[in-house]
């Protein structure tokens, strides 16, 4: 039997396929709605209630990992997963941005300003000389502990704390509001101060008290290391065409949220580079040119993943 069209035949196999890719369709189509908005809703989750699911998630192979001696000193995987990717390439990648980008030498005093689980501290262990020292603080007391217990006490010039500081993501119960911290740290004791995708987690007034907070800590010829999304007319333009692989939408003047909901900063943030500057300005922080550029909007030349700028006192 011929198609009436004068195409190729259909015989029974191929009908009873075509059939049930039509049932799987009208399936799928049934299934996509309460599977799209499951997946919305878990993204939604704050990390922090998303833990528990990743360390459930993980526990067997990090028990493995244990049994077998395998984990390499390093954080467990569910904490990995949570606060530091690829741990040890950017680890190694940032040890090397901090020397060549940010002077950052072996007798520094250094702070790490939202350590994690130690994704930057644990490299600069094989750096820092016992004249020099490093301080982390971050929001999430499991990171944290797991630094304290497996750097802090081999190295007695590492030393972590914990702040109970309010984010969305990280820790949405915290006490403290982020535009009103002051980093638990004298004044101008720092050579060296980093945040490394820490203010892509900010919003506009937390980020201006950070920057400021970071200004303080600083001495004079100290830098600030730090990592943003900065919206500038390529990246506008490289976001319009979907060349990267994060979909920002602007949704305040200047403020780009990936989850498009205004006000939605925590999950993760991109700014418009005149805001930044307007911010490290005002801060008192005066930037070291270029802004070395990131891949995370698709440009083909990029330093790493993320913009970075460098940054030092201004007076
Ligand atoms: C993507 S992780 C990066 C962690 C670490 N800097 C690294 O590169 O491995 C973002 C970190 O920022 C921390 N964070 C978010 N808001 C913070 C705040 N207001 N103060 C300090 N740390 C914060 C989170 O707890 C989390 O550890």
């Amino acid at each position: 039997m011929t198609a009436r069209s004068g195409g190729p035949t259909i015989g029974a196999r191929e009908r009873t396929i075509a059939t049930s890719r039509r049932r799987e369709t009208r399936a799928a189509r049934l299934l996509k709605s309460p599977l799209r908005s499951a997946a919305r809703r878990w993204r939604y989750l704050p990390s922090a209630s998303k833990a528990p699911v990743w360390r459930a998630v993980f526990a067997p192979l990090d028990a493995l990992d244990r049994v077998r001696g395998a984990g390499g000193g390093l954080p467990p995987r569910w904490l990995r997963f949570l606060v530091g990717d690829n741990y040890e390439g950017v680890g190694r990648e940032f040890l090397g941005l901090f020397q060549r980008l940010g002077h950052l030498g072996p007798d520094d005093a250094v702070l790490d300003i939202g350590c994690g689980a130690g994704r930057m501290a644990l490299p600069l262990t094989t750096l820092l000389s016992a004249r020099g020292s490093y301080d982390g603080f971050d929001i999430v007391p499991a990171a944290v502990a797991w630094c304290t217990r497996n750097i802090g006490r081999r190295h007695a010039n590492f030393r972590f704390r914990t702040l109970d500081v309010r984010n969305d993501r990280y820790n949405p119960r915290g006490a403290l509001a982020a535009h009103e911290v002051t980093f638990p740290y004298p004044d101008a004791s720092f050579d060296f101060a980093f945040a490394s995708s820490v203010f892509t987690h900010l919003g506009p007034a937390e980020a201006r008290r950070y920057l400021a907070e970071a200004r303080r800590v600083l001495r004079p010829g100290g830098r600030l290391l730090a990592t943003f999304f900065l919206v500038d007319p390529e990246a506008r333009a490289l976001m319009a065409a979907a060349a990267g692989s994060l979909a920002f939408r602007e949704t305040a003047p200047g403020v780009h949220t990936l989850l498009h909901r205004a006000g939605d900063v925590h999950f993760a943030v991109a700014v418009d580079e005149d805001l930044a500057r307007a911010w490290l300005a005002e801060a008192g922080l005066r930037v070291h040119e270029p802004v070395h550029r990131g891949a995370w909007c698709g440009r083909a030349e990029h330093v790493s993943y993320q913009d970075i700028v460098v940054a030092s006192p201004s007076g």
